[in-house]
């Protein structure tokens, strides 16, 4: 009896990794069907509470129901933020000698150190931050697999009553990872978490957000912002880390797309702000800069200035819970893909990222006047890979995605997919071929 009331769990998991977690809902009805006494594994409800499947994962899901239906059909795909150009040469080459490194007894790597070789914090410390003068030690960068990745594993170490601020549109990794850990309630109609301050950002506010009305601990800012491509000006950062600091509250920082900064006087780092170094984590990212969205590789920035508290009100460092965390949980990314990340700082990398930054923006910079032109009110695209668009009147976020995909062929993300506030508006990212953003513009074109 118990082997079979197992199997009945394990299909119902397999049921709900293979088809997304909108199927969550037949999970549970699945469940409170078996006996409560039975010793059956208990699983993490809190999962339970996930409103719909990842956005990505359902768009793909949607895309695929489409091409199923229509096979005929070659989609153009300006959905997920995932590059499409070529690797630099300069991170190939450093990858390519770290493989041959690797076949020779002296030049072999085992395990290295969870916090990421030195040469690689080195580099990082000094270009992405001594350089624009905020003091940045290669001790306090944390290199790993992702940013997404961290920006969820960072609540392993901070307490779970912290009240949290998100921005509404938003990142949908900051809210589902805090709902996967029991950090909000359940989530209403609106699709809105009890539990959580939403700060809307949209045209009305020049998608510049408030600052909360209540006390919070933990704000998650994104700048350049995913998804609504919006920057925020020293003065506008200087606002938040004020705030922080008046309410001992920590700042989880994401400049996973800083390198598409244009104008000169926006802040690529949270730490260009006075005071950051005591109330901001960052994080930062090689996926959108130098395509390695597939190759794998990120960092962290826990500065030894910050501090948080024990329940009993004893202060504790940031850095030593992180480096705990990470020397426990996570063994490095690996020596290859960090001489390739290495290689982004010579001069040959730098001038080759730049190239592929350029590249993309020329991208943002067709879909922005093609859109215009049609009458759209276009957002963003100017300082980040992302324009915003609003949805045409008379169709919603997700009515404008079925138009795009049956009509033009053209795959984007629903404004709605990041927030109750993203409602209205649809995400076109500047990650394609050239070819692929004309044509996709053409075809818009044709069908709007
Ligand atoms: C996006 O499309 O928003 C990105 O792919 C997010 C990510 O980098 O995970």
């Amino acid at each position: 009896m118990r082997g079979k009331i197992k199997t009945t769990l394990n299909v119902v998991l397999i049921t709900c990794y293979s088809y997304g977690s909108t199927h969550l809902g037949s999970l549970h009805r699945k469940m409170l069907l078996i006996d409560a006494s039975s010793p059956m594994v208990q699983v993490n409800g809190n999962y339970l509470k996930l409103k719909a499947g990842y956005l990505f994962p359902e768009i793909a899901r949607r895309v695929r129901a489409f091409s199923e239906s229509h096979p005929e059909t070659d989609l153009i795909r300006l959905g997920i933020g995932d590059v499409t150009e070529p690797l630099p040469l300069a991170c190939r080459d450093a990858m390519k000698d770290a493989i041959d490194e690797m076949g020779t007894s002296d030049g072999f790597h085992g395990y290295g150190p969870e916090q990421g070789y030195s040469w690689l914090r080195e580099a990082i410390s000094k270009s992405d931050f001594y350089s624009r003068g905020c003091e940045i030690s290669p001790e306090e960068i944390f290199v790993s697999d992702g940013s997404k990745c961290d920006s969820s594993n960072i609540l392993d170490i901070l307490g779970e009553d912290n009240r949290i601020a998100v921005t509404d549109p938003v990142y949908p990794v900051y809210v589902d990872s805090n709902v996967m850990t029991g950090r909000t309630g359940l989530s209403a109609e609106s699709g809105r978490y009890d539990g959580l301050s939403y700060l809307p950002i949209t045209a009305a506010n020049g998608f510049e957000a408030q600052l909360p009305e209540e006390d919070v601990d933990l704000i998650y800012l994104c700048f350049p912002n995913n998804p609504t491509g919006a920057v925020a000006t020293r003065k506008q950062l200087a606002k938040w880390v004020d705030y922080a600091q008046e309410h001992d509250a920590l700042i989880l920082f994401d400049a996973a797309y800083e390198a598409f900064i244009q104008n000169d006087l926006i802040p690529h780092s949270i730490y260009e702000i006075n005071g950051a170094r005591e109330c901001a984590i960052e994080f930062r990212s090689f996926s959108k800069n130098a395509g390695f969205t597939g190759t794998r590789c990120a960092f962290t920035v826990i500065p030894k200035s910050l501090k948080g508290k024990a329940k009993n009100g004893e202060e504790i460092d940031l850095w030593s819970l992180w480096n705990r965390r990470q020397s426990t949980k996570f063994n490095g990314v690996s020596y290859i893909v960090q001489r390739g990340a290495a290689a982004v700082y010579s001069s040959e990398g730098k001038k080759q990222v730049n190239e592929l930054v350029n590249f993309y923006m020329a991208n943002a910079k067709i879909i922005r006047s093609h859109l215009s032109d049609l009458g759209l009110k276009v957002y963003g695209g100017e300082n980040a890979p992302y324009v915003w668009i609003e949805v045409p009147e008379g169709v919603d976020s997700w009515g404008f995605f079925d138009q795009l995909l049956s009509k033009a062929n053209v795959v984007g993300t629903p404004g709605s997919g990041f927030g109750a506030s993203g409602e209205g508006y649809f995400r076109l990212s500047a990650f394609n071929s050239r070819l692929n953003v004309e044509q996709a513009m053409q075809r818009i074109s044709a069908t709007l």
